[in-house]
Order: structure tokens, then sequence, then C-alpha cells
């Protein structure tokens, strides 16, 4: 179907149910479709929180809980890779966790216009990503230009963050999946599907692109050759990092029950020693 432009221009309402209690909702980021949204909220105690939809109109007959299964494994696991959890809860089919923009001023929204005419009210000035630090922009949209690469001083954070999310199969790896919170720390967020065999398979497809298979979509060559940069600055960093993965008391349950949906402990460490052997076998000077 092709899109039609909406003549005036139709706002969308995408709202939290006011049943749920909060003072102030918004849009985290536009929405895609529709697919189930994202909000920034406070609460009446005045703590801000994320919450995500997880079933709308669109997909009521699925199963919420189950839907989060995979990202609450994921944020479980972040410790033993020594990463940042986010602290994401389920909770009635919401995901939830606090904001970590850490903002101090209340939200304030800013009205987005889709390419068919509807206009969305999200969030101004919104939680940071890896989007956001990606330089120089198209000053007219503010978007990344091709060739921007990303200006940081978080690189080995952002590799770590990038490997960990390819070791469990998390699939969704683009920009605005990795967070910079209002400290400026790096955040792994939304490994809501698993992936692992397909990442595999991408892997097994073009096994020298290192960069490639860290990220779901091809990087610029700009950003394939920053990557190879930092992963020759920080190699040695990195493959003691990988070393010191220790998955021996590990376990994947879902109601307390073992499962190999998500793939398995083996699976995890097989993608950690290919790894190694990658950075070992690569011309990096150890
Ligand atoms: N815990 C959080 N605190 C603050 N902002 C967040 C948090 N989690 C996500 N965000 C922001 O909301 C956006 C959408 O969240 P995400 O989990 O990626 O959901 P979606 O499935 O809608 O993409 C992110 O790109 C980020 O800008
Ligand atoms: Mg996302």
């Amino acid at each position: 179907m092709p899109r039609t432009k909406l003549n005036p221009p139709m706002k969308v309402e995408r709202k939290l149910s006011p049943s749920l209690g909060f003072k102030n909702a918004v849009l985290a980021q536009a929405p895609c479709g529709a697919k189930p949204a994202s909000f920034l909220a406070t609460k009446s105690s005045g703590e801000r929180i994320f919450i995500k939809e997880l079933l709308n109109e669109g997909n009521i007959k699925k199963n919420g809980k189950k839907l989060a299964e995979f990202q609450l494994i994921a944020d479980s696991l972040k410790p033993v890779f020594k990463i940042k959890s986010v602290g994401y809860t389920y909770v009635n089919n919401y995901i939830i966790s606090s904001d970590w923009n850490m903002p101090t001023k209340p939200y304030e929204t800013k009205e987005h216009t889709t390419p068919s005419g509807r206009i969305y009210t999200i969030v101004k000035d919104g939680p940071k990503t890896l989007r956001d630090l990606r330089f120089p922009k198209n000053p007219n949209t503010g978007k990344p230009l091709p060739h921007a690469i990303i200006q940081t001083d978080k690189e080995l954070d952002i590799l770590k963050v990038l490997l960990f999310r390819q070791f469990i199969g998390a699939s969704d790896s683009v920009p605005v999946n990795i967070l910079v919170t209002g400290e400026g720390d790096i955040l792994s967020i939304d490994e809501m599907a698993y992936a692992g065999d397909k990442m595999d398979q991408k892997r097994a497809d073009d096994p020298d692109n290192f960069i490639h298979w860290l990220w779901r979509k091809p990087p610029s060559k700009e950003m394939r050759q920053q990557g190879k940069e930092w992963l020759q600055e920080h190699s040695r960093e990195l493959m003691r990092w990988a070393n010191g993965i220790d998955l021996s008391n590990v376990e994947i349950r879902v109601n307390g029950q073992p499962t190999d949906i998500y793939g398995t402990i083996e699976s995890i460490q097989k993608r950690i020693d290919s790894f190694i052997f990658f950075l070992k076998d690569s011309k990096l000077n150890f």
C-alpha cells in the first residue's frame, strides 16, 4: 500500500492507559506503526520510570509474559559479563525500569510528523543513545550522515555491549538500542528478540568482518574502520575480559524451568571462544 499524505496532518494519540495512574507519560521515541510503544512516565511519588507496552490492539492475543522472557534473561546475564544491567521487571504486560536518562526537569514534549502526515507527541531532547553520539549530522534533519562516526571515550564499553549482544544472541543491535545514561555510562537495552542461530550464520558467512557481525545492519565504511581501530586499541583488555567470563554457574530458566529455546550456555561459550580465537588469529599485536 502506498503511503498517503494526510492533509491536514492527523493527530494520533498513543497514550498509556490513565488507569495506570501516572502523572505524566510521554512517548520515549516515535512509535513504529502499530508496534507497542515505550514511554517515560512519572509516578505519583515523583519517581521517573521507563515503561514499555508489550500488548496493544495489534497483538492483543499474544502473551505479554512470554514476550518479556528473553529481555529478562538478557538483563540478568549482564553481571556475568561485567556489564551494567538496566533493571527490567515485568509487571502485568509491561516491561518497567528506572529512567536512566535521569532528567531533573519536567519532560518537555515535541510534535513529530511521520511520512504519512500523522503527528505524535514524543519527549523532546529525549534519552541519548549511540545515534546521538554519531557525528557529523545533517543540520536540517539532525540525522547522522552516512560517513558519521561515534564520538566517545567509551569505546571499550560499547564494544563489550556489542559483543555481549552477539554472545547471547540478542539480535537488534542498532545505535538506538544502546543507551547513554545521564551519567554518560553505556547500557545495552531492548534485547527483546533472540536470534542466536541466525546471527551465527551471518557470522559464518562473513567471518572476518568483525564489526558487521556485531551490528544488525552493515555499518558504514567509516564505522567499520572505526570499529577496527577500537578493536586494535582495546584488544588486550577485550581478551582479558572474554577470558574472564565464567559461565560455569549460569543457567537459563523460564518460570524456574531450564530451557533451551533462547539458546544454551554451551552456545554462548562457543561464541566467546570463537571471539577469543578471532582475536588471537587477527593480525593484532599481543
Ligand atoms: N531505561 C530507560 N531510561 C531512559 N530511556 C530509555 C530507557 N530504555 C529505553 N529508553 C529510550 O526509549 C527508547 C525506546 O526503548 P526500547 O527499549 O528500545 O523500546 P522499543 O522496543 O520501543 O524500541 C530507546 O531508544 C531510548 O531512547
Ligand atoms: Mg529500541
